[in-house]
């Protein structure tokens, strides 16, 4: 609260006047109730039977006001006024208040436990070092490689994952379950306690060393992960399409929000609605807080190193036109050349493509191999003395492939290139750590985290941020205007002019508490478990091609399949309710990398459960008889 006071002050005091002093008290932080929490399963220990939480009934009222005044975001979240804790962590379980628990579990789910490291997992951009001491990986003869680099992970077939590697490599998983008959396959939501229990192999989190403060052992430290009691908290998710249950599996293209997120949007308009930074009332002052307190948010889910790193834009797409209209129209001069990757979505192609037009750059492209994983010597091949840009997805939305982008821009960086990494689809399922990464500029649009549409962010490093110019101009952004001439604020204020998406990105702060709060640890490994269990089966429907078969991929499967259009398969999902993307994903270039133009796309969330999984593969399997 303090930090987020003085945040508060600090850009009043940079206002027209000084109001900081006559901010009126805050209120005491409200006790946050139980149904403004994630819900987590109750039973922490690993091999526990039945390890489930009841269904907690939702209240679904916004927060409390305290008396006087509003409520502090940061104070809807804290658990400290439940005191039912794991005593592992110290942190509440909210679940441990719902009614009685099942005490066996259900007969359905994953029937083996595979050995999922996870500590290789996050740290596994750096992993597998491969000596070699072979200079010629295509490197430019002006490049001298530090021989540190030597040491870099250079073999692409590097992964992590053992089970997805052997299912795409045709190798048949034997202890995966195939899908049950469509008519024996009951919904999650038919089956209130339809879930995966430790019991039924959900890997267990072992916490080991941590990479960075918020990037490892969840804050829950060893949760089995509860999909009923997450899907609780997704009111959409008990929508009727077409007569059924909605199976929503267009997490790609967005993901669904959280009670928690609609409420705290709510209350932001109910309760704190006002404009930011501008006036001494106190809706200002709650606003301003709520706004600021989201951007801190963001600055600890990043792990940036200031809050002054972190600026609110329209979302991915525009982070990347700002970086290109600012820094790229400042530094870029003809000759210069950009690499991209084949993985890209046009976000990160075409405003690079018109900044090119304008100013005669020159676009490389890092081509990938066969299974969708970028050609990494083939990318030392494009660095060169004119590189001055590297931008690159870390999970392509159409393929799913999980591009080893901590070496990528390590490799940039010793070509003296800024690097741009694009997070639209990798900040909702896997921890991310700017500093880590080490990435001039990262991005991600808030609506894919589930959070709301028309909020994202633009990272950057604070010196970088205050070298660049601004792309827009207008209030917020400046220290003093005359006719004459305009001093501006440094980053973030910097990047932001005129009024913003203010309580959108309140939302977005919620949204950034509940997966937080689920941990990105957590929900990496059940997403990871789904994908496992998608691919084993789908690889069985007759027709079916997958595309994108990297090693390392995340939450995306894509397919056609043989005699229908995927136009025609999205329409045969979407009579059993369940929703794909069917269509070129906003990325045709990687598309026609392998003769195709459209896929059919289903892509996962947390919220997704096998049982959804097998009622999509039982109608491609009908669909195809
Ligand atoms: N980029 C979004 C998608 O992949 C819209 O569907």
């Amino acid at each position: 609260m303090e930090e987020l006071e003085q945040l508060a002050n600090q850009f009043f005091k940079s206002g027209p006047g000084t109001f900081a002093n006559q901010l009126p008290a805050k209120p005491a932080p409200t006790a946050p109730s139980a149904a403004n929490l994630p819900q987590f399963s109750s039973v922490p220990d690993a091999g526990t039977v039945g390890g489930v939480a009841g269904h907690v009934p939702q209240q679904l009222s916004p927060p409390a006001s305290a008396s006087g005044g509003g409520v502090s975001p940061s104070a809807i979240n804290q658990g400290n006024a439940v005191n039912l804790q794991n005593p592992q962590t110290g942190f509440a379980h909210p679940g441990l208040s719902g009614p009685e628990q099942p005490t066996a579990p259900i007969e359905r789910g994953l029937p083996f436990a595979p050995d999922f490291n996870y500590t290789s997992y996050l740290q596994k951009p750096d992993l597998g070092s491969v000596a070699t001491s072979n200079l010629d990986l295509g490197l430019k003869p002006s490049y001298n490689l530090p021989q540190h680099l030597i040491q870099l992970p250079y073999q692409q077939d590097q992964s992590f994952d053992v089970e997805l590697r052997e299912l795409l490599g045709g190798i048949k998983s034997s202890g995966v379950s195939r899908a049950l008959p469509i008519d024996k396959t009951p919904l999650a939501i038919e089956n209130p306690f339809y879930f995966l229990s430790p019991g039924y192999g959900l890997p267990q989190f072992k916490p080991q060393q941590q990479q960075s403060p918020n990037v490892g052992v969840s804050s829950f430290g060893n949760p089995p992960f509860d999909v009923n009691l997450v899907r609780n908290d997704f009111p959409i998710l008990q929508e009727r399409v077409n007569g059924k249950q909605l199976v929503w599996l267009d997490n790609a293209a967005t993901t669904q929000k959280p009670r928690q997120v609609i409420d705290r949007i709510s209350y932001f308009y109910e309760h704190e609605n006002s404009n930011i930074h501008r006036a001494a009332h106190e809706l200002a002052a709650r606003a301003t807080d709520a706004y600021e307190g989201a951007r801190k948010k963001v600055q600890t889910f990043l792990n940036a190193a200031s809050v002054n790193e972190i600026i609110f834009v329209r979302g991915a797409t525009e982070a990347i036109n700002l970086v290109a209209k600012s820094w790229g129209e400042q530094n870029l001069v003809a000759g210069d050349e950009i690499i991209v990757s084949h993985l890209e979505h046009h976000a990160n192609i075409v405003p690079w493509q018109q900044l090119a037009g304008k100013r005669g750059l020159k676009i490389k492209v890092i081509p990938v191999d066969d299974d969708g994983q970028v050609l990494i010597d083939e990318y030392l091949k494009l660095l060169g003395p004119r590189t001055k840009l590297v931008s690159f997805t870390q999970v392509s939305n159409a393929l799913g492939t999980v591009t080893p982008a901590a070496q990528i821009v390590q490799l940039a960086h010793l070509a003296g290139a800024k690097v741009l990494v694009d997070g639209a689809q990798s900040v909702s399922h896997m921890p991310v750590d700017v500093q880590a990464l080490n990435a001039d500029w990262f991005v991600f649009s808030g609506h894919k985290v589930f959070g709301p549409t028309g909020i994202g962010v633009l990272y950057g490093k604070e010196e970088l941020l205050n070298q660049t110019q601004p792309w827009q101009g207008g209030g917020n952004m400046i220290k003093d205007v005359t006719f004459e001439h305009t001093q501006y604020h440094d980053a973030p204020s910097r990047f932001e002019a005129g009024t913003g998406n203010i309580a959108d990105a309140v939302g977005l702060g919620a949204a950034i508490d509940y997966v937080t709060r689920l941990g990105m640890p957590a929900i990496a490994q059940y997403e990871h478990y789904l994908l496992v269990y998608a691919t084993s089966l789908l690889k069985e429907v007759k027709g079916i091609r997958l595309i994108g078969t990297a090693h390392d991929k995340a939450s995306v499967l894509s397919f056609v399949l043989e005699g229908f259009k995927t136009e025609e398969v999205g329409a045969a999902l979407n009579k059993e309710g369940i929703a794909v993307r069917s269509g070129h994903h906003c990325a045709q270039p990687i598309l026609r990398r392998f003769g195709i133009e459209a896929t059919v796309r289903p892509s996962l969330a947390f919220y997704n459960t096998c049982a959804e999984i097998d009622l999509l593969v039982a109608t491609l399997h009908k669909l195809k008889r």
